[in-house]
């Protein structure tokens, strides 16, 4: 077992002359570990599933080629690869696999899921106990240790890094000299009876023809790589990279995490949180306190579980009722439940039919906004929207059910925690404010942009803010607007009004239709269009606001201040911008019309049926480092959202991914996302820790996964063996659960599950503290 997983772990030792020497003894002692292996796994592994121990050992014989996924499916009698999900499912890794899934439900009562939190920390402490029990087997530890997932404490771990250096040189040696070689293997979970014992299997001497435990990985393996020649990274378009922070210490195996002391406790956003920073900010007029101000130093600490924290209700459930104790706002209760936002209801907070708007419910919202402009056509002709302003992201969470998506914006607000009911609820949403800067998206993407009682002052300053909407919005494109100012007669809102339709004038936006009152909402909605030319810029009698300069690239919009200006309308046809996409959802596939040839590529499979995934108990998924949204395509019949980063080091293709209607984000993976702790179902990291561990520590980079990640959550990583291996370590001293890890040649793919767990050392974070 220690050799798949040690084989490049000592890679920062010097390798010496005593370790050549001891290549003979350490061949011999692989050899006996493959023996024992074989003894081993002949029982271990039917105690576990119940199949039959010789046909058990027969198999794993005979098919020297298959992979641990074919395997399984052996055991099973069943066809390999089946494209049905419904097959899928009954194969053995699935069922292994979904064991854990079910022990995570958050099906159970209270009382139940209180005591089962219970039993798991005490799990832990017991497979602690085994661990150290069998540290003193002699050669016999190696299988041991790794066999016991989730059970390495940072203290077992250090314990054995120093008994255990002549077996792993013994693994990494015997991994070599095999050369081409493979090493898969995989993790049941733990069977309560037995919970110590895991069945683990491995494929050693064994080459295999599988890259990964999937046919439809080439593909996606593509997109990958693509030629870094074609786009310009986000970075270079922005001129704002900083190289941060030191690189990592891979070396270092012992993980001590501690547990993050900060004022927003449970609910801390580096980037968002950094008092210091926001103390000696010269001005919050433009709300520059609520923007992104990132420590020096990004954390290394966990952030810690709310009191009471219970998996998350699942959707569509959760759209309509989340668990209180798991976003314990009690002030936005009190001030917004007079307006039927959402009230507590035993232990959940509820969301009778909608935000502020929607006293009667958001559908009836929606599709009065469809009759006023019939040329919306949601989920048709508009598919991406922007929320600025969402309040509970209502909007967003109604509209999946017209095929659209919607990425609602709100500001880190002390009593107004939106954007984390949102997200907890199942529905997109980012951390962001219209303040000094772009938001991090690319130029002329957004089908519509909408605002309900957004309190965005649009027309003060030249209209700055508003000049960053129509730099989002695609040429033709609507702006939904339905503040107080569209319908109430008091003096200040007649003003705003006023101005407004100056300001749009002034940029050409026309007045598409303003409505009467909504009878059901009491609401009515201007809507303004974008134009699709630009004729009108030049007519005007002044030229204020002005176009922008040729050289200001609309895209770029990381960290870039944000300008009083306006981009001309793209006209010429290769270009992006200068056509309505097709209609959904052939939009997806089709390869965009303005892509040059070099750039195409578009990807729609991946290997997800691979991973022994339930996919109906995931909601939030996010990509790391999206490319062209491959991952996400895939996953479009799942009724699930992906959020696709682009980071801001890697070819900026993020403009593809809003062509094809997805959706996603430009983000520096040094850094802390804008997002609350605990937002995300399943992270996908496509060869993005390699790339990012050489800019800054990959120790707080993991720390940021984990911050995102929902206990529960998984992750699922490709990338490098080396970076794999470390990734590993480090998440095992987190007590995540590792339920594949395969490597082959220098390709390692890992997928892991978050635990509850916590440290208990707590670390003081003084910038964080108010
Ligand atoms: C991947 O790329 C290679 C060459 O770059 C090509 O031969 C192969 O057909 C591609 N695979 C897929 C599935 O597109
Ligand atoms: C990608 O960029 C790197 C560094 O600039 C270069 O070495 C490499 O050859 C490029 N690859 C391709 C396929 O253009
Ligand atoms: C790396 O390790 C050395 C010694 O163990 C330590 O002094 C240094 O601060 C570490 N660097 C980082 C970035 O953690
Ligand atoms: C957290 O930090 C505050 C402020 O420095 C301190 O008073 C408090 O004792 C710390 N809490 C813990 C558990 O260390
Ligand atoms: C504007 O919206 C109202 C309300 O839905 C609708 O009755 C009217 O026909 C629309 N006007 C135009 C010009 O589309
Ligand atoms: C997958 O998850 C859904 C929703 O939680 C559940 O109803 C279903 O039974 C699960 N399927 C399997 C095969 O475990």
């Amino acid at each position: 077992m220690a050799l798949g997983r040690y084989n490049r772990v000592d890679n920062n030792n010097n390798k010496s002359s005593s370790y050549c020497s001891t290549v003979t003894i350490v061949i011999f002692m692989g050899l006996c570990l493959v023996g024992i292996w074989m003894i081993t796994s002949s029982w271990v592994v039917p105690v576990q599933n119940g199949d039959d121990p010789a046909e058990e050992k027969k198999n794993q014989l005979k098919d020297q080629v298959e992979t641990v996924i074919v395997d399984s499916n052996d055991r099973d009698n069943k066809p390999q690869f089946e494209d049905k999900r419904n097959d899928l499912h009954k194969d053995g890794l699935e069922k292994d696999l979904d064991v854990s899934l079910d022990k995570y439900k958050g099906k159970a009562n209270l009382a139940a899921e209180e005591n089962q939190e219970k039993t798991e920390e005490t799990k832990w402490d017991k497979s602690k106990k085994d661990n150290q029990q069998f540290n003193s087997v002699g050669g016999e530890k190696n299988v041991y240790n790794s066999e016991n997932l989730g059970g390495q404490g940072s203290e077992n771990a250090e314990k054995k890094s120093d008994s255990n250096k002549d077996d792993k040189k013994s693994g990494s040696e015997n991994a070599e000299k095999k050369g081409d070689e493979s090493t898969s293997r995989t993790y049941g979970d733990k069977v309560d009876k037995n919970d110590d014992k895991v069945s683990d299997k491995r494929s050693a001497d064994q080459s295999s023809n599988e890259v990964f435990p999937s046919v439809a990985q080439s593909e996606l393996l593509n997109e990958t790589m693509i030629h870094n020649g074609s786009f310009t990274t986000q970075a270079a378009e922005s001129n704002k990279e900083k190289n941060a922070q030191s690189s990592s210490n891979s070396s270092s195996k012992d993980y001590i995490w501690k547990l993050c002391n900060s004022t927003a406790g449970p609910d801390f956003i580096p980037c968002l949180d950094n008092c210091e920073a926001i103390r000696n900010l010269p001005t919050n007029i433009h709300y520059e306190h609520r923007e992104r101000h990132c420590p020096e130093v990004p954390p290394t600490c966990l952030v810690p579980l709310p009191e009471g924290y219970k998996f998350p209700i699942e959707w569509p459930k959760s759209r309509d009722k989340i668990w209180y104790k798991n976003v314990p706002h009690s002030k936005l209760v009190e001030f917004k439940g007079g307006q039927n936002w959402l009230k507590i209801t035993g232990d959940y907070l509820t969301f009778p039919g909608g935000g502020t708007q929607f006293r009667r419910g958001a559908l009836h919202y929606i599709d009065f906004i469809q009759k006023a402009v019939p040329d919306i056509a949601w989920g048709k002709r508009s598919r991406v929207i922007l929320d600025v302003g969402c309040g509970v992201a209502s909007f967003g969470g109604y509209l999946f059910e017209r095929n659209v998506l919607v990425m609602s914006l709100a500001p880190k607000d002390e009593h107004e925690a939106q954007v984390q009911f949102a997200l907890e609820r199942g529905i997109p949403a980012v951390s962001a404010v219209m303040g000094t800067k772009r938001l991090p998206y690319p130029g002329t993407v957004f089908d519509i942009i909408h605002c309900a009682r957004c309190r965005v002052p649009w027309h003060i300053e030249g209209g700055k803010l508003l000049l960053e909407l129509n730099r989002l919005l695609r040429p033709g494109g609507f702006f939904l607007w339905s503040a107080t100012p569209v319908y109430q007669l008091k003096a200040q809102d007649v003003e705003i009004w006023k101005a407004m339709i100056e300001q749009t004038k002034a940029m050409c936006w026309e007045l598409v239709n303003k409505t009467s009152k909504e009878p059901i909402n009491k609401v009515a909605i201007a809507t303004f269009r974008k134009p699709t030319s630009n004729e009108c810029y030049k007519q005007r009698s002044q030229q204020e606001p002005p176009l922008c300069l040729e050289s200001d690239d609309p895209n770029a919009a990381w960290n870039v201040p944000l300008q009083t200006c306006m981009h001309k309308v793209p006209l010429d046809p290769s270009e992006r911008g200068s056509k309505w996409p097709e209609e959904w959802p052939a939009r997806l596939e089709k390869s965009p019309y303005w892509l040059l040839s070099s750039q195409v590529g578009v990807v729609t499979k991946s290997y997800m049926q691979g991973m022994g995934i339930n996919w109906s108990s995931v909601r939030n998924v996010m990509d790391m480092k999206a490319v062209y949204g491959g991952f996400a395509a895939a996953l479009k019949d799942m009724n699930l959202w992906v959020m696709n980063v682009i980071p801001v080091d890697f070819p900026d293709t993020l403009p593809i991914i809003y062509e094809r209607g997805l959706f996603g984000i430009y983000h520096d993976w040094c850094e802390s996302f804008s997002t609350y702790p605990r937002s995300y179902d399943l992270l996908h990291a496509d060869h993005i820790f390699s790339r990012v561990k050489k800019r800054c520590n990959f120790v707080a980079v993991v720390a940021e996964v984990d911050r995102i990640l929902r206990p529960g959550g998984k992750l699922i990583a490709r990338d490098d063996v080396e970076t794999i291996t470390e990734l590993e370590n480090m998440v095992r001293s987190m007590h995540w659960e590792v339920r594949l890890s395969y490597s082959k040649d220098k390709e390692g793919l890992l997928c892991v599950q978050k635990s509850m767990w916590r440290p208990t050392e707590v670390e003081t974070l003084t910038y964080a503290i108010a």
